[in-house]
């Protein structure tokens, strides 16, 4: 029987770049044999939890109050063998409608691990400035480390960035399909392999430079001649320990950078 991954897609327009980016990850799990299913969550959004006590839902499995949506997404996260899971980035966090749901979702399975072992790819696209493209990340890799869940490498994409991430989308929804359900052996077993998981734990000024990066590469050559300079003296003073004043050399290549593609 062919695998069954999911797709969710976090974000409240339905045809934006999440779902192009979760659709291009579930484009390469159908490629090696598995059966996709898309969820557009602006669909199927869970009410808040409202944390009745006593607390039932994690023995019932079952929430106390009526939720449809809850008990849809639910099904098909129970019943998969892989989660792509796609959220716009707003405010540097993902948006309200993946956070009520990963609550009820932590509420009512993390007790009995339900969702043990499932390979899970997380994507976030900062859609606007870029800031914000890992700290969106957190939360969802939060859920996944909690759950138990197989977390890979996720992705962090911005608008400048999307042809690269589409096909960087692709290869991950692949790997997700391709993995197996491997449990992790303890609790530090987890915890180390979610320490390894790169992006997550970066600071503010790498996140920074992180986008500095991307926004640079999108710059024609003449524009990137008047500002590389910026990432040679960023280096210099990092490496005499002058870290805030590298860091605002990294800012001014992003400033100039987002400068540029905003009068595109
Ligand atoms: C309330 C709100 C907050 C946002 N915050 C950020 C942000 O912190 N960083 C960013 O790059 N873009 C931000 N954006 C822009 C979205 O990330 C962008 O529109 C994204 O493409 C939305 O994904 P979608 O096309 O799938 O809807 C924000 C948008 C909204 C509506």
């Amino acid at each position: 029987m062919s695998k069954k991954i999911v797709g969710l897609v976090g974000s409240p327009r339905p045809d934006g770049l999440t779902n192009k980016l979760v659709s291009s990850a579930l484009k390469g799990a159908e490629k090696v044999g598995a059966t996709i299913e898309v969820v557009q969550m602006s669909e199927c959004v869970v009410e808040a939890c409202r944390d009745c006590l006593p607390w039932i839902c994690a023995d019932n499995l079952r929430c106390t109050y009526e939720d449809p949506h809850l008990q849809i997404i639910s099904e098909k996260m129970l019943n998969c063998d892989g989660v792509v899971w796609g959220t716009p980035v707003y405010w540097g966090d993902t948006t309200a409608m993946v956070r009520l749901l990963m609550l009820k979702l932590f509420r009512l399975y993390a007790r009995s691990q339900s969702f043990k072992s499932i390979p899970a790819f997380g994507i976030a696209i900062a859609g606007g400035s870029g800031n914000g493209l890992i700290s969106g990340l957190r939360p969802l890799y939060h859920f996944f480390r909690i759950m138990w869940m197989r977390g890979i490498t996720p992705l962090p994409v911005t608008r400048f960035d999307m042809d690269e991430a589409l096909k960087k989308a692709e290869l991950s929804g692949r790997k997700v399909a391709e993995m197996e359900k491997k449990p992790f052996e303890s609790r530090d077993d987890r915890d180390y392999w979610y320490d390894n998981i790169p992006y997550l734990a970066v600071s503010n000024a790498e996140e920074r430079k992180l986008l500095a990066a991307v926004t640079y590469e999108g710059l024609p050559a003449e524009r990137k001649e008047l500002v590389k300079g910026s990432w040679t003296s960023a280096d210099v003073l990092s490496a005499a320990g002058q870290t805030l004043e590298s860091m605002n050399e990294i800012s001014r290549i992003y400033d100039s950078s987002f400068e540029k593609h905003m009068q595109e």
